[in-house]
């Protein structure tokens, strides 16, 4: 078993409908502002049903898209059959399958909480360096009670900071909401750039 996809395949069939009830850009307004015009290359990783890989694609980007999940990835390329988005079979904390490609956006919706501190330390370089420079990394962090059935850990906006800083990322945006559909779960969305 991968670390992070517990629970994930079982539940495939329920998440590939309710994940695509929310919209792009109710997920992300807070940080709609700061995605770069259309066409750039943009790497999802744990793309799930791929309702962001769907947007971006949508507009012309090229989107890779990595999502570990065979029952959540194989839904995911029905639901949204663009060629524009590649999808990869592949997971953190390595992700081979781009080493050495650099993205405009790298984008990580979900996925940060999944993981233990001692993965979290080991991933940011990996993540990190497949950020063009100029370019930027989207990461949100899950605050609340876990769900049954998943492996996920307390995430800290500073201690995400922390990281990125000694990859050289920048923080210049934190949002922090509420979740609109789960009680008691709350999210930080943070936007670094790379000088
Ligand atoms: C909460 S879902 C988020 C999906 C999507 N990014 C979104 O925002 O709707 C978390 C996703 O991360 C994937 N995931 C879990 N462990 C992973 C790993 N080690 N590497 C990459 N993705 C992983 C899961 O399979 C799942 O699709």
């Amino acid at each position: 078993m991968i670390n992070g996809t517990q629970g994930y395949e079982q539940e495939a069939p329920e998440l590939l409908q309710r994940y695509e009830q929310m919209t792009f850009e109710h997920s992300h307004s807070g940080v709609l502002d700061l995605i770069p015009p259309p066409r750039i290359r943009v790497l999802d990783i744990g793309a799930g049903t791929g309702r962001d890989a769907a947007w971006f694609a949508a507009r012309g980007d090229e989107v890779t898209a990595i999502e570990p999940t065979r029952a959540m990835r194989e839904g995911a390329m029905k639901l949204h059959p663009a060629p524009n988005i590649m999808w990869v079979d592949d997971c953190l904390p390595d992700i081979a399958s781009v080493r050495g490609r650099v993205f405009d956006v790298v984008w990580m919706s979900a996925v940060w909480m999944h993981f233990d501190a001692a993965e979290r330390a080991r991933m940011m370089p990996n993540v990190a360096a497949l950020v063009a420079p100029g370019a930027a990394l989207m990461i949100s962090l899950r605050h609340g009670p876990i769900p049954e059935g998943r492996r996920m850990f307390e995430v800290s906006v500073d201690e995400t900071e922390a990281l990125a800083r000694a990859e050289g990322l920048t923080r210049v945006r934190r949002e922090n909401i509420e979740s609109s559909y789960a009680p008691g779960v709350f999210w930080d969305r943070l936007w670094f750039t790379k000088p």
